[in-house]
């Protein structure tokens, strides 16, 4: 990728989006999109990523593990709501760079016709989404640029309501998203919001950084560093994120680390201390 680049994205559906200016991907100032393709050994990063990203692993390498644990719990977690409960529909919030496995690849293996409505505030993320369409079969997926901060304009919009049907149930996914809303912006009542819209046997599907498992020092150097990037970090202890799944029933085995949320694997050492928490709830 160039040091400087202005993307259209006119390739998105729709003729207004054709009508929509050059995107400014600010290469020069860390994205945690990007940082976290990094974290994952993907390619679509800048300097400014790499540099910052680094950093956070110095202090970790714990860091890259708790990624990749994330990407796998993301993809249990689509898996067994495609396979176990049936979900053919997936609202998609803080979608990241596409890499392998994304949320519609995991699905459609279960549920070939998944529709699956990916929303991300980052520029870039979209211009490297057309993939995901691509692959997803015409009207199963959408890709939107849309800030989670405004739940209500995500439930009006109209590409996302061409793919998702309020009436049926659905997966609302936000994983690793939640720790780049601060509190001043309620991501409980963000939350609240959006769950409210969804009918009774939907899903909520959430993993979350945290520092319970590291000293107050260490925990605080994280967000310090993404405070030079273009969304802060707040990492949360297990009581705060629990109080995400209010109102709902959490699936077994409860929010616990993203390695132990129903493992493929045989455990690892590091699996009951990973910084990352993870759980699934039905609405009743
Ligand atoms: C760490 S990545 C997670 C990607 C993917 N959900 C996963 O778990 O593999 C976080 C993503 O959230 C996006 N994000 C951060 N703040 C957001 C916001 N306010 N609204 C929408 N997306 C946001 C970032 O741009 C980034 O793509």
């Amino acid at each position: 990728m160039t040091e400087h680049q202005d993307v259209s994205l006119d390739w998105m559906s729709g003729d207004q989006d054709e009508l929509r200016p050059p995107t400014d991907l600010r290469p020069e100032v860390p994205h945690p999109a990007r940082m976290y393709d990094y974290y994952l050994g993907g390619k679509d990063n800048f300097p400014a990523d790499r540099e910052a990203a680094e950093k956070v692993l110095s202090l970790s390498p714990l860091v890259r593990i708790s990624a990749l644990a994330n990407r796998s719990f993301l993809q249990r977690a689509v898996r067994r709501l495609a396979a176990e409960y049936g979900i053919r529909q997936f609202l998609d919030i803080g979608t990241g760079i596409p890499t392998a496995g994304n949320t519609h690849e995991i699905a459609q293996q279960v549920i070939p016709d998944a529709k699956v409505a990916y929303l991300d505030n980052d520029p870039i993320v979209l211009v490297h989404s057309r993939a995901l369409l691509a692959g997803a079969g015409v009207g199963n997926a959408s890709v939107v640029q849309a800030d989670l901060r405004d739940p209500k304009a995500i439930l009006d919009n109209p590409e996302v309501r061409k793919v998702i049907d309020l009436g049926e149930p659905v997966a609302l996914l936000l994983f690793a998203v939640l720790h780049f809303i601060d509190d001043a912006d309620d991501p409980w009542g963000i939350v609240r919001t959006l769950v409210d819209a969804l009918p009774s046997g939907s899903f909520l599907a959430i993993s979350h950084g945290t520092g319970d498992f590291s000293t107050p020092e260490a925990a605080a150097k994280g967000p310090a560093i993404y405070k030079s990037a273009t969304a802060q970090l707040s990492m949360r202890p297990k009581a705060e994120v629990l109080r995400f799944f209010d109102g709902l029933e959490l699936l077994e085995p409860g929010l616990v680390t993203a390695p132990t949320w129903h493992p493929d694997q045989p455990p690892a050492d590091t699996d009951a201390t990973t910084g990352i928490w993870a759980g699934v709830a039905r609405k009743p």
